[in-house]
């Protein structure tokens, strides 16, 4: 079971999260970025949160802690902003909330260098729960106090979104090519000789056990909610032993195409891959 806290006060919404999280102060003392049950994601995003969350954890990954917590809709009465009010109004009841980092900043791969090593645990990570929501574009990723932290697996095992055909998606290879760390050359064979021995059916089942009922009852096809918890173990369990066989990265072969409009383009330098920088740099 996860810690249950109270929010107490909604200080501000982190408007570069798609989901609209929000900082939120709590009666144990804590900051939390809180993860709401009634934004647009619904709620599986915040059971993949937890299962991954936890399971990254004990797999030795930073993530930080994760709580459940109790929303009184009614803290957010003074928000002066009408979408946060609706997202608050829709989310009475029980939300996730996330150690919040204070003074983290964002992953810059020009900036912050990450071994073989690590990079490989990171890429070998979300190839067994499927994240696709690390890329270079949005890496979900901070660095604090100097190290990595992971955030962010609200988008993960996709084949939580459709049950019957769960173990012909799991079995589906993971493109890392467009991965944040694909060019800090993964060890990929190394993550997987240290790391896949450790995701047993008792650690994915202690992972799934701290996932609150709220958020799992009526899922069609089950009969209970520890029925559903036993699903989420199968096919993590079955990738485990094998995703390191199918993972794909390749340096991308051309730069990205630019998103600017056709009248600044003209005008902008190219901004090269990290790859490429890096092979441009001799290495
Ligand atoms: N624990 C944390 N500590 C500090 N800042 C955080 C933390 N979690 C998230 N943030 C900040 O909030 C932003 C949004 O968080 P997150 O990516 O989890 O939200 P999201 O709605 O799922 O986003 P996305 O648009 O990527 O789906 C992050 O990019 C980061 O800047
Ligand atoms: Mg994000």
């Amino acid at each position: 079971m996860l810690p249950e806290v109270t929010a107490t006060r909604y200080v501000t919404p982190l408007r570069e999260g798609g989901s609209l999280p929000g900082i939120v102060e709590a009666d144990d003392l804590g900051t939390y970025v809180m993860k709401f049950t009634g934004a647009g994601q619904g709620r599986k995003t915040l059971v993949a949160e937890v299962i991954c969350g936890r399971l990254g954890r004990r797999l030795g990954l930073r993530v930080p802690d994760l709580v459940t917590m109790q929303l009184d809709p009614v803290i957010g009465l003074g928000e002066p902003d009408q979408e946060v009010q609706e997202l608050l109004k829709a989310s009475g009841g029980l939300n996730l909330g996330m150690d919040f980092l204070p003074g983290s900043i964002g992953f810059d791969p020009l900036a912050y260098e990450v071994d073989a090593a690590e990079a490989g645990k990171v890429v070998w990570f979300d190839a067994l729960i499927n994240n696709v929501d690390r890329s270079w574009r949005n890496p979900n990723m901070l660095v604090w106090h100097g190290d990595l932290w992971l955030i962010d697996h609200g988008a993960t095992m996709i084949w939580h979104h459709n049950w019957p055909g769960a173990a012909a998606s799991a079995a589906k290879p993971y493109d890392a090519s467009d991965h944040a760390l694909a060019p800090f050359r993964p060890d990929i064979a190394a993550a997987a000789a240290e790391l896949a021995p450790l995701v047993t059916k008792e650690l994915l089942t202690e992972a799934a056990a701290d996932v609150p009922d709220e958020w799992l009852v009526d899922e069609p096809g089950f009969e209970t909610t520890d029925a559903l918890r036993r699903a989420y173990v199968e096919p993590l369990l079955a990738r485990a032993a094998t995703i390191h066989e199918r993972i794909t990265l390749t340096a991308p072969s051309k730069p990205r195409p630019s998103q600017a409009p056709g009248w600044l383009t003209g005008h902008l330098t190219p901004w090269p891959h990290p790859a490429e920088a890096q092979k441009a740099a001799g290495e």
